[in-house]
């Protein structure tokens, strides 16, 4: 296999902080050569509220990655979470100026540059302006207008922000751990990388990565994303109820949702009773594991009608492609019937696929935000296209589009 980069994707996450090293063929096929997962402690929510244990949880995971992998880590890919980030649409339009009236690539610039323009508070930073389409001379669905005659260009870009302090908290947590960061990436669009087909984000369809704290959270149309957006509510919250409904510790109650939970009550047999003894609770003692089930079906069902508020917000009837869950809380069984139901759109929970090398536990679905950065990565490196190397000098084209557009909007 001929070899065109290494890349690192490091998904910070509420419970966990995993670090992978993929390395990407030529065909754009990527291979995980070392992962370290690690729990997490220092963030909430998303975002981190201490930064030494951020920093450390971060340097362990990395240093896990390279010992499995025999490489050294030095840059990397990273996730950003929480509820501070938001998205919005924007339109750009400019007149073509070139000599021939056709469509340059700095008519597109200087379009993406006004779309850009939007006021954003200071005290955001953005990491985000994809392209959603253009129009040239009010013919609206044009992928790519370059060489098109034209007197007026229009792009729609899709902006996504986030809070600039969050944002430098995580990225001095990533520097002290020695690592350089390629790009910031909010994790909702890596996640769609690693889940999301390309016929599903032309059909619409939504990706929900359910986590520990947060539901990270994007909607595709039109093969592009049109709303991101972090809810914040996750597995935690499901443990929380257990701990609280049966009065037992955090920890038994994580395990009895894991191992026993299930969001389908009427698989459930009413007199089932797990001992809670054997979980680690001293004075023996039953619970009904549909007592369990109740509380995290009720829980769930509260964060699915979350989720269709915010999706019938966001001003769509109907996502053809449906609902994507993945995540780590996205394993919970019965999740996707409760969805279907509550959502009234096609459900199915996803993990990463199309992935070689050391995949037996990166393949599930709290591995999507960390293996979708790789692929983030990778599309990057082919010029901001999914595999599309010929437009891309050999080994040279590293984040061409995207930094091309950083040196215009700095
Ligand atoms: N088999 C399982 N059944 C149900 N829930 C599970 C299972 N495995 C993990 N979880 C839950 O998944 C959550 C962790 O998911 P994940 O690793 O995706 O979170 P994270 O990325 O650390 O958090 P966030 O994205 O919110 O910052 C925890 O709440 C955990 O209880
Ligand atoms: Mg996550």
């Amino acid at each position: 296999m001929e070899r065109e980069a290494v890349l690192v994707g490091i998904d910070v996450g509420t419970s966990k902080v995993c670090a992978l090293i993929g390395e990407v063929s030529r065909d754009g096929r990527l291979t995980i050569m070392g992962h370290g997962t690690v729990p997490a402690s220092g963030l909430k929510k998303g975002v981190v509220i201490n930064i030494d244990q951020t920093v450390r949880s971060i340097a362990d995971a990395v240093e896990r990655a390279e010992r499995l992998s025999g490489w050294k880590i030095d840059r990397a890919f990273v996730g950003v979470g929480g509820q501070h980030v938001e998205s919005l649409n924007s339109p750009g339009q400019v007149a073509v100026t070139g000599h021939h009236r056709e469509v340059s690539r700095e008519d597109v610039n200087r379009a993406i540059e006004v779309a850009r323009a939007v006021p954003i508070p200071s005290n955001r930073e953005v990491l985000h302006v994809e392209r959603r389409g253009f129009s040239v001379d009010g013919q609206e669905g044009v992928k790519d207008p370059l060489g098109m005659s034209a007197l007026r260009l229009e792009v729609e870009t899709h902006i996504v922000s986030a809070s600039a302090t969050a944002v430098q908290n995580l990225s001095k947590c990533v520097a002290a751990a020695g690592v350089k960061i390629d790009e910031l990436v909010v994790n909702s669009l890596a996640s769609a990388e690693a889940v999301l087909t390309e016929t599903e984000k032309d059909l619409g369809v939504a990706v929900a990565d359910i986590g520990a704290g947060t539901i990270d959270l994007a909607l595709f149309q039109e093969g592009s994303p049109f709303h991101t957006r972090v809810l914040p509510v996750g597995g935690n919250n499901v443990t929380n109820d257990i701990a609280i409904g049966i009065k037992t510790s955090l920890a038994v109650a994580e395990e009895l949702k894991v191992r026993h939970g299930s969001c389908d009550l009427p698989s459930v047999v009413d007199d089932e009773e797990i001992s809670v003894s054997v979980l680690g609770e001293s004075a023996g003692r039953t619970v009904g594991r549909l007592e369990v089930c109740q509380i995290i079906e009720a829980r769930m069902r509260e964060t699915f009608e979350l989720l269709r508020n915010e999706i019938r917000a966001a001003g769509v009837g109907m996502l053809p492609a449906g609902v994507i869950l993945t995540g780590g809380a996205a394993q919970l069984s019965g999740i996707a019937e409760l969805g279907r139901e509550v959502l009234e759109m096609p459900v199915r929970v996803s993990g990463p696929s199309s992935i070689g090398g050391l995949v037996d536990t990166i393949m599930s679905p709290d591995y999507s935000t960390a293996v979708g950065l790789l692929q983030w990565g990778a599309i990057s490196l082919a010029g901001g296209e999914p595999l599309r190397y010929e437009s891309a000098p050999a080994g040279g084209g590293i984040g061409r589009i995207r930094d091309a557009l950083r040196s215009i909007f700095p």
